[in-house]
Formats: structure tokens, C-alpha cells, sequence
């Protein structure tokens, strides 16, 4: 639907891109009906708006609930678009998504498997307000990181040769295709879009089913709502681009040669270091060398100096990916929670620009100490807290 010149338009004129997608969008639905399917986040909201200026009369807004929301998601998306002149109907469909994602492991298979399901449940959808059209918030970084092998994106249909129309029964209309996450919140503010909207973190359409990382059963995502619930509300005036909570098993301590020559290293370059222990957990996550995705091993490292870690997270990572290439993550230790729990929760928060790259931010070990205990307090399943130190490259933002 769109060209690369949009990204200058975007920026220069966004008012003729506006228009321009306007009567794009009239012209191609014409008097037939479209579904938008909007998540909260900003991209779906801003094409869901474009499609509203252009077919109030024809147009359905729907929000499934695929219960791996955040708490009070839905209540909070259904009044902002209340506030923005749109209703948007609720969908629950959340047991069909626990059955076909629940105890998988493997990253990729629980994106895939969500996928089909996000779609079977839009095409029932679609099928029952009669519609033609789905309009989804796609935006570049969505389709060239599935194209790039990177990760599979929940949303992203024809760049990767599946056809919508063959298989689900409807069109697929993305007015933000070719464009990033900065120019989308450039046209949500001209268009007068919510500021809490436009300031809305990020949240992968999966949801917190790839924040429970690894095997994920409902015991395990009601722990994930609940961490990070209290992590976004700690973290929340820092101005970090993206900032949350992931759990993960217990950690297991690693010894022999590799661990070894890993800790020797970090003393030689700082004997302040010693006494620093590695650890490493039973589930894998994501991160990107070169232009390929790795799946590899997350790793943690224990020392009694936190701010020491935390300035020292780059050389901490470098030397762990150079020692052990296996591993595509490192954490630090900031607190043990109960010895009888048996979660342990990553605290994640970047910076970043496009989200195609993203540096981790210092967070003082004292504002770290105080949000391990508020979780400790609230629940007894978790037995450590940690800090991500990991940049995007070579991780990911999230996990999975
Ligand atoms: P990664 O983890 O690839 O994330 O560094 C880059 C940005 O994309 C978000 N993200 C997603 N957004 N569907 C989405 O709508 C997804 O499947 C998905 N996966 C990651 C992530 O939160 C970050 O902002």
C-alpha cells in the first residue's frame, strides 16, 4: 500500500501522506466492509485511525484477548479509544490460545503456533462482521526481521509469501508498511492521537507468552503478569524506550574449564571482580550475529558489587560471547528470593531509537535492591532477581 518515498513524506508533509492513505484505503474497500484489529500499541491504533477517517460506516475495531495481556489491558485499551471516539469490541480468545501454545518451548514454535491461532481467530472474526479487509499496524522493522530470519513476527503475513487471502479469507491492508516506529509516533501526534497512546511502551503482539520464557503453563504467566506489573510501575518515569519483566527457572551454577577461563579473564582485566560466580538457566532466547539469529544460552553472573557489574556490562558481555559462543545473554544477580521458589526474574529495560539496535541503560543497584523486594514481598515462588546487561546486537530486546 505503500512506498519507500512515505518515509520522507511522513516527516516532511504528513498531512499528504495522510490523505493520500485515505483515499488509498476508500478506493480499495470501496462499500465493503473492513475489520482493524488493534492491540493498544501505537502502530495498530494510528491504522486503525487512518481506516476509521476513511470508512467510519464500514469498519469494525476489534482487541482480542489472547490472555497473555497485561493486567487490566483490555479495560485500559477499550477506554482509550472510547476517549479517541472509537468503540472497539473485545474478544475473548484466550483458551483457544492456551491450547495451542501453552507447554511449547522452543521460541520459534510458540510464535508460530500463536500466529495461526491470532489468525484463525481474526479470519472467525472477519467471517462474522462479513468483512473483506484486515487492517493491521505492520510497520518496517516487523517484516524485515521475519524476512531476515530473525525473529517470526506475530502480524507479518505476505512479506514472507503466505496468502491472507487463500488461507483466511480476507485482505490484508497495512498503511504503515515501510515505516518505523519514530515516524508512526510523528503521525499519532499530528493526528491528535492520546498522549498516553503515543507514549505507550511497546508490547509484542505475543504478549507475555514470550516473556514467560521457555515453557510457559499458567502458573508460570501468572507470575509473569505479576512482576511485571510491579517493574513497569518502578521503572516508569526513567524515559527508557522499552522496560519490563521476564521469568525464566532457577539458575544453576556452571563450573569447569569454559566458566573458569570466563572468570579469570574478568578478574585479570579488574581484580575487583573476585569472587564473581556464573550461572546459566534451563531456557534459551534470542539475539543476532551478523545478520543471522541465534537461539543460545542465557548465562548470569553473581558478584556482591552490582554498580560494578552494571558500569562493566559491555566488557561482561563481550568476553562471555567470546569465551562461550553459545551464549546469546547476560544478566546480573541482584537479589535471592525465597530458597523454596522456583522462578527467577529478569528485569529488562533499553534505550533505543529504531528498536533495530538498543543499549541497556545504568540503573543504580539501590533502585534495583528495592524492586527485588517489593517482588520477594508479593510472592514466595521466585527465588532471584536479576538485571538483563545484554545490548541489542548481540541479544534481543525480548526474549523469545
Ligand atoms: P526484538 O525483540 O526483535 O524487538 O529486538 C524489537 C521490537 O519489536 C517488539 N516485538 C514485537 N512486536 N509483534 C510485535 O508487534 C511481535 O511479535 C514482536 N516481537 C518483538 C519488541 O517488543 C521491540 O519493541
Amino acid at each position: 500500500m505503500s512506498n519507500s518515498k512515505d518515509l520522507i513524506l511522513v516527516e516532511t508533509n504528513p498531512e499528504i501522506f495522510i490523505e493520500k492513505q485515505i483515499k488509498l484505503i476508500k478506493d480499495i474497500v470501496n462499500s465493503r466492509r473492513v475489520v482493524a484489529a488493534v492491540s493498544g500499541g501505537v502502530d495498530s491504533a494510528v491504522a486503525a485511525y487512518l481506516s476509521w477517517l476513511s470508512v467510519p460506516d464500514n469498519l469494525d475495531v476489534i482487541f482480542l484477548d489472547t490472555g497473555f495481556m497485561r493486567e487490566n489491558e483490555s479495560s485500559e485499551v477499550k477506554s482509550l479509544f472510547t476517549s479517541m471516539g472509537i468503540d472497539i469490541d473485545i474478544v475473548n480468545a484466550k483458551e483457544r490460545f492456551y491450547e495451542k501454545t501453552l507447554g511449547l518451548s522452543d521460541a520459534e514454535k510458540k510464535r508460530i503456533a500463536y500466529r495461526e491461532v491470532f489468525y484463525d481467530v481474526l479470519a472467525d472474526e472477519v467471517r462474522k462482521r462479513k468483512a473483506t479487509f484486515l487492517v493491521q499496524g505492520t510497520i518496517a522493522p516487523d517484516w524485515i526481521e521475519t524476512l531476515g530470519g530473525i525473529k517470526t513476527q506475530h502480524n507479518v503475513l505476505y512479506q514472507i509469501g503466505l496468502k491472507p487471502e487463500e488461507r483466511y479469507g480476507y485482505i490484508v491492508l497495512e498503511p504503515l508498511a515501510n515505516l518505523y516506529k519514530s515516524q508512526v509516533r510523528f503521525l499519532a501526534k499530528f493526528l491528535g492521537l492520546p498522549e498516553k497512546l503515543i507514549k505507550r511502551q511497546p508490547f509484542p503482539g505475543p504478549g507475555l507468552l514470550i516473556r514467560c520464557v521457555g515453557v510457559c503453563d499458567l502458573e508460570k504467566l501468572e507470575v509473569t503478569r505479576l512482576v511485571t506489573n510491579i517493574v513497569e510501575n518502578n521503572l516508569r518515569d526513567h524515559g527508557f524506550s522499552q522496560f519490563f519483566a521476564v521469568t525464566l527457572s532457577k539458575a544453576e551454577e556452571v563450573k569447569g574449564t569454559e566458566s573458569n577461563h570466563y572468570i579469570n579473564r574478568i578478574i585479570n582485566f579488574n581484580n575487583e571482580f573476585n569472587g564473581i560466580k556464573l550461572f546459566t538457566f534451563p531456557e534459551k532466547s534470542t539475539g543476532v550475529k551478523g545478520d543471522s539469529r541465534v537461539y543460545g544460552d542465557i548465562y548470569a553472573v553473581s558478584h556482591d558489587n552490582i554498580d560494578l557489574v552494571i558500569e562493566n556490562r559491555s566488557l561482561l558481555v563481550s568476553e562471555l560471547m567470546s569465551i562461550i559462543p553459545s551464549a546469546s545473554r547476560l544478566i546480573a544477580k541482584i537479589s535471592d528470593g525465597s530458597s523454596m521458589g522456583k522462578y527467577s526474574v529478569v528485569i529488562r529495560a533499553v534505550i533505543t531509537e529504531d528498536f533495530m539496535t538498543a543499549d541497556v541503560p545504568v540503573i543504580s543497584a539501590n533502585e534495583l535492591i528495592h524492586i527485588s523486594e517489593e517482588i520477594i514481598k508479593k510472592d514466595s515462588r521466585i527465588t532471584g532477581i536479576y538485571y538483563d546487561l545484554t545490548s541489542k546486537p548481540p541479544a534481543t530486546i525480548e526474549y523469545e
